[in-house]
């Protein structure tokens, strides 16, 4: 797909299809772009709306045929909904309708006219917002079908605005474009099975990245990994057939002394919960417990392509999670690189054991903060369901940060505490910290478990169990948090000293 913007005369245009917007009103109302076609057309659109034949709701849109006195073939009457209550989300889902609509149409390109009601100071954010909607209808999973679908029609994009809007515009197509990269490529190694996506295919992903987008790639295998005495990871994959690995990228855009944000994701490549085995009903769906990481392969792809004058480090822990002779067994107490010992209770939380390991590695960058995403609890799906990752953070400024950055991605997050009060339903009476805190606040005894392993930085965690992926008829995984990350990275490069 090929985005542009330019400023054009709609009137004289020859575009296959010009999509404009209706704004919610009292009654449906024309946005400026839309009336200047109106008026060229002799008042068609008017007269389309009087008969309350369109609707100005997001999602839904109206193609408008053979329009009068215009040198376009057709018109999209596009709902954006309120003119008040102008939403990110609105715009998004108004910029896939059309998206779909198009393609059903069999239409290669087309001019959209529909930025000419956002603020100057909106206009990246929005042109961005529009691409990543546009380039999230067209995602197909294809790599384990026999028949392969035939390729989108739909290629050519552009935006039209007024000239002053047109180098924001660009600058939010160039990063909706390296996002949409970061989100396909995670959406694909997620929706990939545990049989293909194992660990070593986690980690032969990750130097394929340092070819494509220079990152510098590090994996470390199960020796080098006992040699740092990461006991707590190790004893997660030791049920496992298949080796772990800890994967390191790192993308060095900024100076050489800056620190680095580092990005930890959960690479569990599938958890079937160990010896504390889980249901079997829905139990495929636990090839996606690698959503974490595959979000930190998909910020870095985005950063890179952006050129970020930032250095990030990637961390992804993977493994498996499989009952076996040798695996985990509840009671079983191990030491974390950190030093601490853990007793297993369930070795269902197995996230947070890998995790753990993860975070103490990641001190030696001494980083400016450290984010860790995974698919940690059932629990926050309880709490928060499939709208908001749950985010939990040892430092206010971080916190604060990575809502606002998903909140303008359209990528929401929503916080919760992570108080000693928790930490205290962690106590063993063998080890120094149990690995579960009981059925209360599951979400949040989790957090406070990777919280011990992380006091040496600022730090945030992302819950993304309820996020990450659909389930049921539309099962496919989602891409989040990319979108959130690569917001928050883009912040950060843009006050490199915050
Ligand atoms: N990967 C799961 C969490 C999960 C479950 C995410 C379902 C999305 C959907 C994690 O490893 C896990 O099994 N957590 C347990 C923790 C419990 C044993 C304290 C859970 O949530 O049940
Ligand atoms: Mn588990
Ligand atoms: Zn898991």
């Amino acid at each position: 797909m090929v985005f542009s913007a330019n400023t054009i005369d709609l009137a004289r245009s020859a575009s296959q299809c010009l999509v404009v917007g209706v704004f919610d009103g009292k009654e449906p109302e024309l946005s400026p772009s839309a009336q200047e076609l109106d008026t060229a057309t002799g008042l068609q659109l008017q007269e389309i709306l009087s008969h309350g034949d369109c609707d100005a709701e997001p999602g839904s849109a109206l193609m408008v045929y053979q329009p009068r006195g215009i040198a376009a073939r057709r018109i999209l009457l596009l709902g954006l909904g309120s003119h008040d209550d102008p939403d990110d989300l609105n715009l998004r889902k108004a910029a896939a309708a059309a998206a779909k609509v198009l393609e059903k149409c069999r239409i290669r390109s087309a001019e959209f006219a529909i930025l000419d009601t956002v603020q100057d100071d909106e206009c990246t954010r929005q042109a961005r917002n529009i691409v990543e909607a546009i380039e999230e209808t067209a995602y197909l999973y294809q790599e384990t079908k026999s028949i392969k679908q035939p390729k989108r029609r739909l290629s050519k994009v552009r935006l039209v605005a007024s000239r002053d809007k047109l180098s924001a515009i660009r600058l939010g197509i160039k990063q909706g474009v390296a996002i949409s990269h970061g989100v396909a490529f995670a959406k694909t190694i997620s929706n990939l099975p545990g049989n293909i996506c194992t660990p070593r295919y986690l980690a032969k992903q990750a130097k394929q990245l340092q070819k494509s987008h220079g990152l510098k790639t590090t994996v470390l295998d199960e020796k080098q990994m006992k040699a740092l005495k990461m006991g707590s990871l190790l004893s997660v994959s030791r049920g496992s057939r298949e080796p772990a690995r800890l994967i390191i990228m790192e993308y060095s855009g900024g100076a050489e002394d800056q620190p680095p944000i580092v990005l930890v994701g959960k690479g569990l490549t599938f958890d079937a919960g160990g010896i504390s085995i889980k249901p079997a009903a829905a139990m495929d769906e636990m090839k996606y417990d690698m959503c974490g990481g595959a979000s930190v392969y998909g910020a870095l792809i985005a950063a890179s392509e952006l050129n970020l004058p930032l250095n990030v480090v990637g961390i992804v822990p993977s493994s498996e999670n499989l009952p076996d002779g040798a695996a985990n067994k509840p009671g079983d107490i191990v030491t974390s690189m950190a030093g601490k010992t853990i007793e297993i209770l369930n070795t269902d939380a197995e996230g947070r054991l890998i995790l753990c390991d993860a975070l103490t590695y990641a001190e030696r960058y001494q980083p400016a903060a450290v984010v860790d995403i995974a698919t940690l609890t059932g629990a926050c799906i309880i709490a928060l369901g499939h709208h908001a990752s749950g985010l939990f953070s040892n430092c206010e400024k971080l916190a604060e940060e990575l809502l606002a950055a998903g909140q303008a991605a359209g990528d929401r997050a929503w916080r919760l505490p992570t108080w000693n009060d928790y930490t205290r339903q962690l106590k063993s009476n063998f080890a120094d910290l149990a690995n579960i805190g009981g059925r209360s606040a599951g979400s949040v005894t989790a957090a406070c478990f990777l919280q011990e392993f992380a006091q040496n930085y600022k730090w945030a965690h992302l819950d993304i169990a309820g996020t990450a992926w659909k389930s049921g008829h539309a099962k496919m995984a989602t891409g989040r948090p990319v979108p959130l990350l690569s917001e928050f990275l883009i912040g950060r490069s843009e006050n490199a000293d915050a």
